[in-house]
Order: structure tokens, then C-alpha cells, then sequence
């Protein structure tokens, strides 16, 4: 087999100017539409020309293939679609690893798009998005739901979208209308029009919009903001929606209350502790999907007590990856975890004994891949078959991690890691080849972020930390802060907790001398 292929190849001497790639001899992860099912093809072929999926094959050499064709060679390796991101707010790159112990209503007066506001120039909303958008193509992620609330003023709001462009990633960039002082909604709807009639190369940028405003919104820009969604229809509305706990509640049932919830456009709504039966028959009565965003919401305490109850609305989102795993492996991971344990307990409770498994790796897959496709209306995503755009993924699949593998969705939702991805595809292209991304400016890029992330930092760890008492912003008399009871992990006195060493990059560890809190002070 090796000497048919190596004899391909030479007679393929134009490859680098190839239309057409050919990944032979991998184990693919493809869909099919008839079942609506996962559908494993074990050393076979799968053929790229320009930006879509032509052909998928039973063989690793299908015969009668013509033309100018790269072979690539994928045996041993897992193919699976490029993975899909719901939710993101791209700019926050240069924050990583300040948020390790935030929680959520910390965020909004630390990280969150009015707290950062000053801190970032456009070259820093520049940077920070191209590498965080590199950063989820390493990650096998390729399509982006960005819910851009960099909204600052118009040049560093244009900034994110210029990075997504420049990426190469397939990003849906939807920019939060929302006032700030400076930039009015009317200007900022002014802008979006003008983005909107920008050309996007190879149509990997698409223009959304995010608004947060629906409850607590000033009534003119929310009628601003329906009236443009009606008037235009944008391919994707993105909102964050809490509820539950939280005095916060832009619902579906909100939402569709200003007539944009059932029209062509696809709304995604972020989180959505405060699902109940009657929204999540919405969801489903329109087609709209909530992003659940599993290490967040667990990282942060948003609460999603509900959300395994929609999981056919559902799909999964990254969030602030300043704070953790900027790749969907890891999520689906964690949420397939976090729902079989939630649903154990369940049984447990009744003193029972769990018999069986509630969700498998397949679901968390699809969670993973097609549902994303499916929250954007965007079925040619998501999911490996003829006429799909060629978003894809290459597992090798004899890493030591990935070794002795015989179910292909087991090995990629359990056992695989980002540095098992040797490939990425994105609109037929390589975005990562043999390990590492094409992006020819990337060292270049590197430098100019790192500084600019130092710079940032600095400013950042110069504010006081907050100190969060009484009740959450204005929401007086029924939403109060309390506290979690602190885990011990030292013996004796005090709990372990250590300091953040969060030094800005050299020797020194400014912020980090704070020693764990005594049980007694508590
Ligand atoms: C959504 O729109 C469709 C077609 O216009 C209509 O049949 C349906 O009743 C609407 N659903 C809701 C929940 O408004
Ligand atoms: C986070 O850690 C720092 C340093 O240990 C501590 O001062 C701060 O109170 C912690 N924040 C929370 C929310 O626990
Ligand atoms: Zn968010």
C-alpha cells in the first residue's frame, strides 16, 4: 500500500498548486443524513476539492480519481469534522490565566467588556484576536460564533474584525450593540451597516450581531437593535441569557416578545441557567439553540441545572478563554462527564444503584460538531459528508495517548488531546499541517501579542481587586452575594488555597503574596 501511495504522489508533481487533496487511508468520522447517525468508514478516502467535501470513499485508493490531486497520507489517522465554538469573545486572549479563581459576578467588574474597555488599544484587540483565533484552528476548533462585545469605539471594534479576516478561521462575528460613552447605539448600528456591505474573502466571515440588552436595555436601542434584525436578517443573533439566579433574563420568550426570535436569522443563546420547560418549548417551536459552555459556567457558577434537558437545541461554546481550555475536545469531555454524574446522583438519591449509562460519546460528538452547525442554520457544517464544506480535522491515531484505540468517537472524546491534532482543514485549506499552523506571520504575531499582553497585564493587576458584598448591582433586596465554603487540601491549620502567580512575565510575582485564608478568619 505504502509504494502505491508514494508512486501517487510522484505522479502528482504540482501538489502544492493542487484544487484537490485526497486524505487516504484514515478511519473517518462521517455523518449520515438518512439516519441522522454517526457512521464510522474505517480505511477509506475522503476527497477535497476547492472548499468542499466531493468524495467518500470504503477504500484508502479509490480508483478512477482524476485531475490534479495531492494525496495525503492518513492512515492509522482519525478524520473528524473541524469542531465548532458557539460561543467566544475573542479579544480576551491577552488576559490568560488572570481569572484562575474569578467567579461570574467577579467577572463583570474585572474581565467583562466594560472593565476591559480601557485597557485594550485596536492593535491589542488586533492581536489578541488573531492569536486567540490561531489558538482555536491548533485546537481543531474552525467555526466561531464570536460574540465580539469589544463594541468600544469604531477602530477598535473594527480591529476584531480584521483579525477574524486575516485568521483564516470561519468565524461568525457578531459585534454586541451596546452604548457606551463615546459610541452610541445609532452610531454603532451605523457601522454595522457599513461592515455589513463589506466583501468577506472566501465568505469565512460572516456578520452577526450580539445584544445583551433586552431586559435591562435602554427601550429605544432595544427597538434600534429588533428593528435592525428585521430589516436586514443577519445570518445569527447571539445573546447571553442568565436568568435562574441571576436578575438578568434576555429569554427566548423576551426575545421573541420584539418579533425576532422565529424569522430566518439563527439566535444562539449563551448559557441559560434559567431554562424552564415552557422556553425550552420555544427553542425547540423555532429552531433556536442554547450554547451551553460547560467549563465556564461550571468555572464561573452560572448554574446550568437544566440545560441537559435540551440537548437537541444545544451546542457548546468556549467562552472567556482567558480563564481555561480554549478547545471543544475538552468541553465535550467535561459536559458528557458532568452529565452523566449530574444524572447518576439522581439515582443515588433515591438510594438506587445506577445501571446505566445516561449519555454516550457519540452524543457528546454530535453536541460538538453538528449541533453547532445546526444552532448557525449552517448544515453543511458540522459534520463530514459529500457537499460539505471541508472543515476537518486529522487525529493521528498512534500518539501514546491515543494507542490501542478500536472506537474512533470513544478515542477522540476521551482519550485525545490538541497536540494529537496533526491536521486542520478549514474551507479545504491547511489552517495546521503536520503539527503546525500554516499562518506564515505567526512568530511575528507572537511578539507583537506577547508585549502587548504584558502591557495590558500590567494595568489589569494594577486595579484593586473587588470586594463583592450586600446585593448584586442594583438588584436590590433579592439577589445577594454569598459564598462557597472554601476546600482544605493542607492538614492542620489554613486550607491550601496558596497565592495566584500572576507576575507579568519575568521573575518578579507582583499580586501573588497572598497566603490561604485560616479557617478562623472566616
Ligand atoms: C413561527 O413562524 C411559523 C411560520 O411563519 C409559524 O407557523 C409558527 O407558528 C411560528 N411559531 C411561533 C412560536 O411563533
Ligand atoms: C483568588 O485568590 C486570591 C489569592 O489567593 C485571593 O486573594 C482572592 O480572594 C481569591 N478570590 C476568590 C473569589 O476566591
Ligand atoms: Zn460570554
Amino acid at each position: 500500500m505504502r509504494s502505491t501511495l508514494l508512486a501517487s504522489l510522484a505522479s502528482y508533481t504540482g501538489a502544492a498548486l493542487s484544487a484537490s487533496v485526497l486524505l487516504s487511508g484514515g478511519t473517518i468520522i462521517a455523518f449520515d443524513e438518512d439516519s441522522n447517525s454517526l457512521n464510522v468508514i474505517r480505511d477509506g478516502a475522503l476527497l477535497v476539492t476547492d472548499d468542499r467535501i466531493v468524495g467518500l470513499y470504503e477504500e484508502a485508493n479509490p480508483k478512477g480519481i482524476r485531475g490534479d490531486v495531492e494525496i495525503v497520507d492518513c492512515t492509522h489517522k482519525i478524520i473528524t469534522p473541524g469542531f465548532i465554538d458557539t460561543h467566544r469573545h475573542g479579544w480576551q486572549t491577552a488576559l490568560k490565566t488572570l481569572g484562575s479563581n474569578s467567579t461570574l459576578a467577579e467577572y463583570f467588574v474585572t474581565f467583562s467588556s466594560y472593565a476591559a474597555k480601557p485597557l485594550y488599544t485596536p492593535e491589542d484587540v488586533y492581536e489578541s484576536q488573531l492569536a486567540g483565533l490561531l489558538e482555536a484552528i491548533n485546537a481543531g476548533v474552525t467555526t466561531t460564533l464570536d460574540h465580539a462585545h469589544n463594541m468600544w469605539n469604531t477602530e477598535r471594534a473594527e480591529a476584531g474584525l480584521d483579525a477574524s479576516v486575516e485568521s483564516g478561521a470561519r468565524v461568525f462575528w457578531a459585534p454586541a450593540i451596546d452604548p457606551t460613552n463615546g459610541y452610541s447605539v445609532p452610531d454603532q448600528i451605523k457601522d454595522w451597516k457599513k461592515w455589513n456591505k463589506r466583501d468577506f474573502p472566501n465568505d469565512l466571515v460572516t456578520l452577526g450581531v450580539a445584544y445583551d440588552g433586552w431586559d435591562v436595555g435602554a427601550p429605544e436601542d432595544t427597538l434600534a437593535v429588533a428593528k435592525l434584525i428585521k430589516d436586514t436578517k443577519p445570518a445569527v443573533l447571539t445573546i447571553h441569557w442568565l436568568g435562574g439566579v441571576w436578575p438578568i433574563d434576555s429569554s427566548p420568550s423576551l426575545v421573541h416578545s420584539f418579533g425576532v426570535l422565529n424569522t430566518s436569522t439563527a439566535v444562539v443563546f449563551s448559557h441559560g441557567p434559567g431554562l424552564t420547560a415552557a422556553e425550552a418549548e420555544l427553542l425547540r417551536a423555532t429552531n433556536q439553540f442554547v450554547s451551553i459552555t460547560p467549563e465556564s459556567e461550571m468555572h464561573y457558577g452560572h448554574g446550568h441545572t437544566f440545560s441537559h434537558h435540551i440537548h437537541e437545541q444545544a451546542a457548546l461554546g468556549v467562552d472567556t478563554h482567558l480563564a481555561f481550555s480554549t478547545d471543544i475536545l475538552t468541553q465535550a469531555r467535561l459536559w458528557l462527564q458532568r452529565t452523566r454524574s449530574r444524572l447518576f446522583d439522581e439515582v443515588m438519591h433515591k438510594w438506587d444503584i445506577p445501571a446505566r449509562n445516561p449519555m454516550s460519546v457519540n452524543q457528546a460528538f454530535l453536541l460538538a460538531t453538528r449541533q453547532g452547525a445546526l444552532a448557525l442554520r449552517r448544515p453543511d457544517l458540522g459534520a463530514i459528508k459529500v457537499g460539505a464544506k471541508a472543515d476537518l480535522v486529522v487525529f493521528d491515531g498512534r500518539t501514546p495517548g491515543m494507542l490501542g484505540w478500536a472506537d474512533p468517537v470513544a478515542a477522540v472524546i476521551l482519550h485525545a488531546n490538541v497536540g494529537d491534532i496533526t491536521h486542520v482543514l478549514v474551507d479545504g485549506k491547511f489552517a495546521k499541517r503536520d503539527g503546525k499552523l500554516t499562518y506564515t506571520k505567526y512568530a511575528e504575531l507572537v511578539e507583537r501579542f506577547l508585549l502587548s499582553a504584558e502591557k495590558i497585564r500590567k494595568d489589569f493587576l494594577a486595579r484593586p481587586l473587588p470586594v463583592l458584598a450586600g446585593s448584586f448591582f442594583g438588584a436590590e433586596g433579592y439577589a445577594f452575594y454569598g459564598s462557597a465554603k472554601d476546600i482544605d487540601v493542607v492538614r492542620g491549620q489554613g486550607t491550601g488555597y496558596g497565592p495566584l502567580f500572576r507576575g507579568t512575565g519575568d521573575k518578579t510575582t507582583a499580586n501573588a503574596a497572598v497566603p490561604g485564608t485560616k479557617h478562623d478568619e472566616l
